[in-house]
């Protein structure tokens, strides 16, 4: 696809934008980094991150901005009844599918600046590098919100994605409630983005995601592209360890029904059996929490979330399998009940072979070092590869390190990623 604009508006004559010999089109690094600068203040935190977690008052600050940068932008903006957020740039051949490039907005409580926010940013800038080369597409674009991919707040995660792919239902979704019981839906509708468009997925060229990292792999090889070709894995359980609350000071250590010690040698248990699949299987112990929750009384109940993933299916199902052997090996030793609900079940995903030779294609006229990877982290990306054409690009981020209020990346990599987004959009026949 080209994308044709005045080389010299008095002449007037249309220039391919983008065809091979020709100067390379590029974004504004300086205005991307300003966009996100600007961003990362709203819901920022003492520690130098940002907190916006679904649906709070933060995420619709920040919602609110993108809206009317968008707009700014000549762009039309729909919204679905997740929330999720579409702001289109027309093209040339009106009725012709759009290309999606989008992430998320929303943030973990210890957010950072870039997570999400760069992918959602960065087509913005893809939109306004375009205008400002007077540059007509083929295809229509759209820049895309995805509401609460992180989960943090109203889990699953990635949940607009997972709507408008058909995962979720749209009643499942709404009717999600935070550690408050407040409902998903009653929050769209209080923020403003309980939108009229019904949730499903539409024909679409192509979806692309840029993304930082969120790893130590492209730093640690020195590259400034990682051509993303699938996403690990990944299985959220919430398991529950049912004994008795009894007192602590007269009830016999051998006469106790104590979650606590059941919990004591499966959490070994646990992390023993992903060190068996080392170097790949993650585990992730987000949150430990028992009841009552007094000093003085053994507790009843005690609850902990797991995050398990691995690119390949079977181990993962391997390893949730031991984890259910351990859970009754354990809890039947300390004469305790358990229980399990799986939360979140994704299953590896590969990418589109046409888009990720288009990134690659895209890296290559640019001069990036690049290589290829698979995404550790999750993304809005693996639900829209079940619908449409899907890729991801990576760039850097610093240490690796996400998730934490210290995520940094360098402007020339944040750069260099949009470059590659905007490439790759006008390469597509
Ligand atoms: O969980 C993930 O991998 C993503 O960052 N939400
Ligand atoms: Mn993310
Ligand atoms: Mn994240």
């Amino acid at each position: 696809m080209t994308a044709r604009g005045t080389d010299d508006p008095a002449k007037g004559r249309d220039q391919p934008l983008a065809t091979v010999g020709n100067p390379l089109p590029r974004v504004n690094g300086t205005r991307l980094w300003q966009s996100l600068m600007t961003m990362a203040q709203i819901g920022a935190t003492p520690g130098g991150g940002s907190n916006r977690l679904a649906l709070t008052d933060a995420d619709r600050t920040g919602r609110d901005l993108f809206v009317k940068w968008c707009q700014e932008a000549g762009c039309k903006v729909r919204i679905d009844a997740i929330g999720n957020i579409f702001a289109r740039r027309h093209g040339r051949l009106a009725s012709s599918p759009p290309i999606l490039m989008g992430s998320h907005l929303d943030t973990q409580a210890t957010g950072g600046w870039f997570d999400g926010v760069y992918g959602v940013l960065a087509a913005l800038e893809v939109i306004r590098s375009l205008n400002d080369a007077d540059a007509q597409t083929d295809y229509p674009l759209e820049a895309v919100v995805w509401t609460n991919e992180e989960g943090a707040r109203f889990p699953p995660a990635m949940m607009g994605s997972a709507v408008w792919a058909g995962v979720q239902s749209i009643e499942f979704a709404h009717s999600r409630t935070d550690k408050d019981g407040i409902r998903v839906d009653d929050e769209l509708r209080r923020i403003g983005y309980l939108g009229e468009f019904s949730c499903k997925a539409y024909p679409a060229r192509a979806a692309f995601e840029v993304h930082i990292e969120q790893g130590p792999v492209l730093e640690l090889a020195g590259k400034q592209i990682g051509v993303v070709t699938g996403i690990q894995g990944v299985r959220w359980l919430e398991i529950n360890i049912n004994g008795e609350s009894c007192h602590a000071g007269t009830t016999p250590m051998d006469a106790r029904r104590d979650p606590i010690r059941a919990l004591a040698k499966l959490i070994p248990d646990f992390f023993e059996a992903v060190d068996q699949c080392k170097p790949l299987a993650r585990l992730t112990i987000g949150r430990l929490t028992t009841s009552p929750g007094a000093f003085n009384t053994v507790p009843s109940t005690a609850t902990l979330t797991v995050d398990v993933r691995h690119p390949d299916m079977t181990v993962l199902d391997h390893l949730v399998r031991t984890f259910e052997d351990r859970l009754e090996v354990n809890c039947k030793l300390h004469g305790v009940g358990f229980s399990i609900h799986t939360e979140l079940k994704c299953s590896p995903v590969g990418f589109s072979v046409e888009c990720i030779a288009a990134i690659d294609r895209a890296a290559t006229r640019y001069g990036y070092a690049k290589m290829h990877m698979i995404s550790g982290a999750a993304h809005d990306s693996m639900h829209l590869a079940g619908v449409v054409p899907t890729a991801m690009i990576f760039v850097p981020c610093e240490g690796g390190i996400s998730h934490n209020a210290a995520e940094r990346a360098r402007p020339e990599d944040l750069e260099a990623g949009c470059n590659v987004l905007l490439g790759t959009a006008l390469s597509l026949p």
